[in-house]
């Protein structure tokens, strides 16, 4: 199977999330897996259609996905016009400071990446609350990774966090499996 995590970030932490995702796609997956992550900025748009899995990922800004995701994903009208992506399996991942002990706009930033995704006919899959590190970085919506403290001021990544995103990507590749029977 073939697994794509596009994604993008400014300060990195959003790159760590989509590597431990990786690492976790992997470990579910088999010896003929394919599991790429790559930055909206340097990405060929042509490059979705030989996804099996594509997992979106961004950083809230201003209550919603960083507007170089939203750039990428308008990008893709000819795939839509084609049908390209339908059938394929979706998932999405945000990071967010969080500012004020809520999400921020994560919620809305995963159904932003929702929508586009049932838009090509393609099949989410969210973050069920059994799965190990939900309660560290989880929402039913998908993964969401919190950057910020409580005085507004980014943090670094910690180990629960990472092991959440590699929970995240095990549970999107074994159900990809299931759906995609591989
Ligand atoms: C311009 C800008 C706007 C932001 N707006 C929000 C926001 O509305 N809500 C939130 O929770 N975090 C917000 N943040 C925090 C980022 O989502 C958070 O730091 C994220 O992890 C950054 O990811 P990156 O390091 O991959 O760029 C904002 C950050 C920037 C730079």
């Amino acid at each position: 199977m073939h697994t794509l995590i596009i994604y993008h970030s400014d300060y990195d932490h959003t790159t760590q999330i989509a590597k431990a995702i990786k690492a976790g796609v992997l470990a579910a997956g088999n010896d003929a897996d394919v599991v790429k992550h790559e930055l909206v900025g340097d990405f060929n748009i042509d490059d979705l259609k030989h996804a099996d899995v594509i997992i979106f990922g961004a950083p809230v800004h201003m209550g919603s996905m960083a507007w170089q995701m939203k750039k990428l994903l308008d990008a893709t009208a000819n795939l839509w016009m084609e049908a390209a992506l339908e059938g394929k399996v979706a998932a999405a991942f945000v990071t967010c400071g969080g500012f004020g002990g809520a999400g921020g706009g994560a919620e809305h930033s995963l159904i932003g990446l929702h929508s586009h995704a049932l838009e090509h006919g393609m099949l989410v899959i969210g973050f069920p609350k059994t799965l190990p590190g939900f309660s560290d970085a989880g929402l039913q919506w998908g993964l969401c990774v919190r950057t910020g403290n409580h005085e507004g001021m980014p943090t670094a990544i910690n180990d629960r966090q990472l092991l959440a995103a590699r929970s995240y990507g095990s549970h999107v590749r074994e159900t990809a499996g299931r759906i995609l029977r591989d």
